[in-house]
């Protein structure tokens, strides 16, 4: 198992990560005991979303070269590699650090799996760097995962309390830098636009206020913000808090604009016949991935008036499923997390190369 190491925008450097380097040095006792107290700690719950459908979504050939874009704890990745022949090749793509770490201990049985610290938006840049031309298969777990929400000191839950923080990559703004500096207006903006929330004028009032008598750093005060922002009824209903610290997480990672252009470049990247999978959490990424699928799968664009076609375009994919796979009830008792979770699987056709 190689880990490699990408930068997100510059220039495409590689580093062996220090895991696979301490591998081949011998270490102390102590060193090995301090190694093994962070892998539990590392240790990722996750529990991978509607696997099963994934695999069979993917339809993976053995010998054939698959991408999983947001490796996580190696869920996915691992029943990925497992299906594969010796000739078969895994690529694992993460931009959190400790996602990466996790991903290299869970798949390092694994000869033919990399794991490859990079945003999935350069995806293309990986691929270049590694001289693949075309892959036949990508799987995309979009989110958090649960990891991330339940390491306090990630600062993407509202359950703990932690450092306003939320950054997948820890690096770049801070959910703490946005919350602190953004305009009333941009705030209220941001929580309605990626938040769909509807108290978003009143939350962004009151950061303000707050922010006017002392910064707004940590999980706990700025749930308390939005729990003193809506109404009563709301509050009672659900927790007020999971639509704004959502919008807020999506504005830190610049998860929409990063997810518009993965998928451009997973798409691009498939052979004929290969699949991009595609798991999504809530509505605005659903719908991005349910449009540009449907983009792809659009034939001829002529007015309806014209006699004939004239613009000659042809579907470039197919749907794999007409509507999208959800988890049935065994998996909802099981993992909550599938509760929202949406699978929409998407094959190239050889027209797209055409
Ligand atoms: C839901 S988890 C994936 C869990 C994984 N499928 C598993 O089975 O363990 C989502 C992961 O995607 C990563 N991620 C989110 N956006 C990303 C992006 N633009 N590029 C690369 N990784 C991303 C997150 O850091 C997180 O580790």
């Amino acid at each position: 198992m190689t880990c490699w190491q990408i930068s997100s925008f510059d220039k495409i450097y590689i580093v062996r990560c220090a895991y696979s380097q301490a591998r081949e040095k011998s270490v102390s006792l102590e060193a090995l005991q301090a190694r093994k107290k962070e892998k539990r700690r590392m240790e990722f719950t996750h529990i991978p979303v509607l696997a099963e459908e994934c695999m069979e979504g993917l339809n993976i050939r053995p010998d054939g070269i698959y991408i999983d874009g947001t490796a996580g704890g190696g869920g996915h990745s691992y029943l990925i590699a497992s299906r594969l022949s010796n000739k078969g090749r895994l690529i694992s793509l993460d931009r959190d650090p400790d996602a990466i770490a996790a991903a290299t201990e869970r798949l390092s049985e694994f000869g033919n799996a990399q794991v490859v610290h990079s945003n999935y938006s350069q995806l293309r840049r990986v691929l270049d760097e590694m001289e693949i031309d075309a892959v036949d298969g990508i799987l995309m777990d979009l989110g958090v995962s649960s990891y991330q929400l339940d390491e306090g000191s990630r600062g993407f839950s509202y359950h703990l309390d932690a450092p306003l923080d939320m950054r997948m990559s820890k690096e770049g703004m801070s959910a703490a830098d946005i919350v602190n500096t953004y305009s009333e207006q941009e705030l209220a903006r941001i929580i309605f636009e990626y938040g769909e929330e509807k108290f978003s004028r009143r939350i962004a009032g009151n950061i303000v206020k707050e922010r006017a008598v002392r910064p707004v750093e940590t999980t706990s005060q700025l749930a308390d913000i939005i729990r003193n922002s809506v109404p009563q009824k709301a509050r009672r209903e659900k927790n007020p808090c999971k639509k704004t610290f959502q919008a807020i997480r999506i504005a830190v990672n610049g998860e929409l604009e990063h997810l518009s252009h993965g998928l451009d470049d997973a798409f691009s990247s498939l052979k004929a016949g290969g699949r991009l999978a595609v798991i999504t959490f809530h509505s605005l990424e659903d719908r991005l991935v349910k449009q540009r699928f449907a983009g792809w799968c659009r034939g001829c664009i002529c007015p309806p008036d014209f006699p004939q076609c004239v613009c000659g375009r042809k579907p470039q994919g197919n749907l794999v499923n007409r509507k999208p796979i959800e988890a049935n009830e065994k998996e909802l008792e099981r993992n909550n997390r599938s509760r929202s979770a949406k699978l929409r699987v998407i094959e190239r056709s050889a027209e797209a190369d055409g």
